[in-house]
């Protein structure tokens, strides 16, 4: 057989899966629904909503993620740490994805390669916790997990998970990508307003001046196309942008509601979101996250912490994927920034010595969060680079192609990372510190961040 015929041959019949086999397997960090009848009504009317995203575009993402397999392209995912009910508006949404395209800018600019583009967003919803409850003052309630299953607010009524918030949380999905498609396709992200995405708390700092510099040079690239009698109207390429969705999935029986099978290949596809990914949290070989998430064809994340094996990556990547389709898995690194150096290297010996194509990702977020004096949650932007520039070494070391980055952000101007150029200190966390679950890069700090990640590329 040649090379061409073997990928030709027809494929074995999937073995059955159904959406509810996960069911039978332990899941951890479920919530306890206090009314297991009345969940089970709200999965049912889930079963019957529209879905939110089509296989195809699912599809089409995991061939973009396997030009990033391949060393073609960079994957810059990023959003909220958990998107929340509250604090849902336009703006908001508007000034994510303005940032977004902002660092996706800086980053094909400075290294020749397209950026793919994952939000974070229409479905963040839900938490894994360290603790299944929470005390304060001798009182003991469930934790908070995410708006999509309870309430913040550290009040028995508030912490009761409530399956109504699953509804209100597919509804707040809808309107989110509703948006996100008309901003990437109805001109707001064309590339002639590359200028207008600098919003103004970041065009006055050092970032905001150099990423309009790099703006004002498109421009001149573009006038200069123009000039020369190409056609620019007619590159849909230069007009509009594909932003994808993801979030972690995490509510098992809200993933399973919106699982559907398509009517073109028979496969089934989770279209609650183009991309899933398990948690470190969640990632058991033999557990209900992993055995549900085989079975949809929707491109996978899975994320690597300082704790797992050579041996456990090569499980999931032979469970993920076996049939080593490039782009069906990203690993997702978050180690730590005084921990990649040592494990993540047999990571990608395992995974290259066994031919997976995967996209080796980096999240130097969850892996250096520590408690600052003033009792706030908070990251050093320094512990962030400093494990980005280590991820970049070790894959270079290893002859890996450092496929892409993993953040937690917001396009407003919070206090919740400490550093970045224009340094955020400690007493200032307070100021505007707004975060539902991790603290997040301001907007700023995020262009800082998409600036130093393109040297490490040009390198
Ligand atoms: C997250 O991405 O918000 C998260 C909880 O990450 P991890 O599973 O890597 O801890
Ligand atoms: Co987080």
């Amino acid at each position: 057989m040649t090379a061409h015929e073997e990928l030709r041959r027809p494929r074995a019949p999937l073995p059955a899966w159904s959406p509810e086999d996960w069911r039978a397997f332990p899941a951890s960090q479920q919530p306890e629904w206090p009314d297991p009848a009345a969940l089970e009504r709200v999965l049912d009317e889930l079963r019957d909503v529209p879905p939110l995203v089509f296989a195809g575009e699912a599809r089409t993402l995991t061939e973009e993620l396997g030009r990033v397999s391949e060393g073609r392209g960079f994957l810059l995912q990023a959003g909220d740490c958990a998107e929340s009910f509250d604090a849902f508006n336009a703006n908001s949404i508007r000034d994510k994805l303005k940032v977004i395209l902002q660092m996706s800018v800086a980053l094909t600019y400075s290294s020749g390669v397209p950026t793919v583009k994952v939000g974070r967003i229409a479905g963040q919803f839900a938490k894994p916790r360290s603790s299944a409850t929470e005390t304060r003052a001798g009182v003991e309630l469930p934790s908070y997990r995410g708006d999509i299953v309870n309430d913040f607010a550290f009040t028995a009524e508030s912490r009761r998970p409530d399956p109504q918030r699953l509804l209100r949380g597919y509804h707040q999905a809808a309107s989110t990508l509703n948006l996100l498609r008309a901003f990437t396709k109805g001109g707001f992200a064309d590339l002639s307003r590359v200028h207008a995405w600098n919003q103004e708390f970041v065009a006055t700092s050092a970032q905001g001046r150099r990423y309009d510099a790099l703006a004002q040079e498109i421009e001149r690239a573009l006038r200069f196309m123009s000039a020369c009698g190409i056609d620019l109207r007619a590159e849909h390429q230069l007009h509009q942008v594909d932003f994808y969705t993801s979030h972690e999935a995490l509510i098992l029986g809200y993933e399973e509601a919106l699982t559907r099978e398509d009517s073109l290949t028979g496969e089934w596809f989770d279209c609650s979101a183009h991309f899933l990914w398990i948690g470190e949290r969640t990632r058991q070989l033999d557990g209900a996250h992993v055995e549900f998430l085989a079975g949809v064809q929707n491109p996978l994340g899975v994320k690597l912490g300082p704790t797992v094996t050579p041996e456990e990556v090569l499980a999931l990547c032979e469970r993920l994927n076996p049939d080593r389709i490039p782009g069906r898995l990203t690993l997702v690194s978050r180690m730590g920034a005084d921990r990649v150096d040592e494990a993540l290297p047999p990571l990608l010996r395992a995974v290259t010595l066994a031919r997976h194509p995967v996209v080796w990702a980096c999240d130097p977020m969850h892996g250096n969060t520590f408690q600052h004096a003033s009792g706030y949650k908070t990251r050093h932007f320094d512990d962030v680079m400093r494990e980005l520039q280590g991820f970049f070494d070790v894959c270079g070391a290893a002859d890996v192609w450092p496929g892409g980055v993993h953040i937690e952000l917001t396009g407003d101007d919070v206090t919740e990372c400490l550093g970045g150029s224009e340094s955020i200190e400690g007493d200032q966390l307070e100021r505007r510190y707004e975060t539902m679950c991790d603290p997040r890069l301001n907007a700023r700090q995020s262009l800082d961040l998409a600036f130093r990640i393109s040297e490490l590329l040009r390198r």
